[in-house]
């Protein structure tokens, strides 16, 4: 058995099942103490919800932590975010900017304190207004040259980041980081926010059972060989892609 990078988003991913995930858990911390397998969580929660969500499951202690939407990379149980990659996320954005654009959507809700980040910009927004918002919100931002993108996920979750900042080209920064080939990395997700795990990208993919609609439309209108579609839910549907791939 060969090392490899797991990469895995958690809410509805990696945690759901419990059992299951004790069962995932178990496989992968013996195949990193065999083979030097490094586990990443890619997660929309910034650190305090992850700790959160930590002290609620006990999840198993990831390598490296990717927090708010790949706009944080944490490495070892670290407190402070990883300042090279957060120097590359500062060119050309203007927090302050973006806020006053999306000031002018009444349908945009703030999240939560927490939940705002220095390279990370969140509201909550139905499906339905989504249709109009996000056109015009996209034109506003592109009309005074700020450089961003959104990414609406979980049909209810909108975040305006850097162009720069997202799951995929997190997962790249750390590959790059620990001397990883993208061939040897396999990335697993169920919401919007995961796509850029798996869009025009060379590592294997598992998407869960329990996938949302937004990432199952994309997965068909983007076929690809490398990505795996599991019949089973949450950590239960990751054991299923690890075997089906050979990784497990
Ligand atoms: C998590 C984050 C939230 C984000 C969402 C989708 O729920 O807490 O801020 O909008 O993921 O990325
Ligand atoms: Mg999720």
């Amino acid at each position: 058995m060969n090392p490899f990078l797991f990469v895995t988003d958690l809410d509805n991913t990696l945690v759901g099942d419990d059992a299951a995930m004790m069962e995932l858990s178990h496989q992968l911390e013996q195949h990193r103490r065999r083979y030097g397998t490094q586990i990443v969580y890619s997660t929309g929660r910034s650190l305090a919800l992850y700790r959160q969500l930590n002290a609620e499951k006990g999840l198993l202690t990831p390598d490296v932590l990717i927090a708010g939407v790949g706009t944080e990379v944490y490495y070892n149980g670290s407190d402070t975010p990883d300042p090279i990659w957060s120097e590359k996320l500062s060119y050309g954005w203007n927090r302050d900017e973006v806020v006053a654009c999306a000031a002018h959507f009444a349908d945009l809700t703030p999240q939560p304190d927490t939940e705002q980040r220095p390279f990370k910009v969140s509201y909550f927004l139905t499906t339905e207004a989504a249709v109009e918002v996000l056109p015009q919100l996209e034109k506003l931002l592109g009309d005074r040259h700020l450089d961003t993108q959104l990414i609406y996920s979980g049909s209810q979750d909108l975040d305006i980041l850097p162009r720069q900042a997202n799951k995929g080209r997190a997962m790249t920064f750390v590959q790059q980081n620990l001397g990883i080939a993208p061939t040897r990395t396999v990335a697993c997700g169920d919401s919007g926010n995961d796509i850029a795990l798996f869009a025009n990208r060379e590592e294997y993919g598992i998407i869960v059972g329990n996938a949302m609609a937004e990432l199952l439309e994309w997965h068909r209108a983007n076929p690809n060989p490398n990505r795996y579609l599991a019949k089973a839910n949450c950590a239960g549907g990751i054991l299923e892609g690890l075997q089906h791939f050979g990784f497990l």
